[in-house]
């Protein structure tokens, strides 16, 4: 897996002058089946979230309100994304490292998965990732 599979996903977006609308289905814009929802909020100035690899979950990354960065990193290149609109998800398979950060005041980072969460599913150790991925293990 390299950074060339992250993907921008542009969602279905209805606007209207009473406020817009945006919306996803599994296995279709979300390209897997979703197991998991999860929310980041109340970061405060300067924070970083998730530095860390998953061997098997695969994510869609939404900035529901507000913007941050979601660095992704295969071991040999790194890419910065920054996610400023609801209307656009993040693609990351599974088998790189991502860190988000410059998370802006009241932010709001919507993650769907594509497992349960299972703690044995991280790589925590930057180190490791390098070995694993050199070793062709993920
Ligand atoms: P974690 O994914 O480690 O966040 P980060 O990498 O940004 O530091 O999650 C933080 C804690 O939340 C972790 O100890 C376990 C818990 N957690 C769950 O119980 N279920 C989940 O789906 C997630 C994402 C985290």
């Amino acid at each position: 897996m390299t950074i060339d599979n992250v993907k921008i996903i542009e969602l279905p977006k209805f606007t209207d002058p009473r406020g817009n609308l945006s919306f996803v289905e599994q296995l279709n814009h979300i390209p897997f089946e979703i197991k998991r929802t999860y929310w980041i909020y109340d970061v405060p100035g300067g924070e970083d979230r998730g530095g860390h690899a998953f061997k098997e979950n695969q994510e869609v990354v939404i900035a529901l309100s507000g913007a941050f960065d979601v660095i992704v990193d295969d071991g040999e290149n790194k890419k910065i994304f920054n996610l400023n609109r609801s209307y656009y998800g993040l693609y990351i398979p599974n088998g790189l490292w991502r860190t988000m950060e410059n998370f802006s005041t009241n932010s709001l980072a919507l993650e769907f998965g594509s497992i349960h969460y299972d703690m044995n599913d991280y790589i925590r150790d930057y180190e490791d990732f390098l070995k694993q991925k050199r070793n062709g293990e993920i």
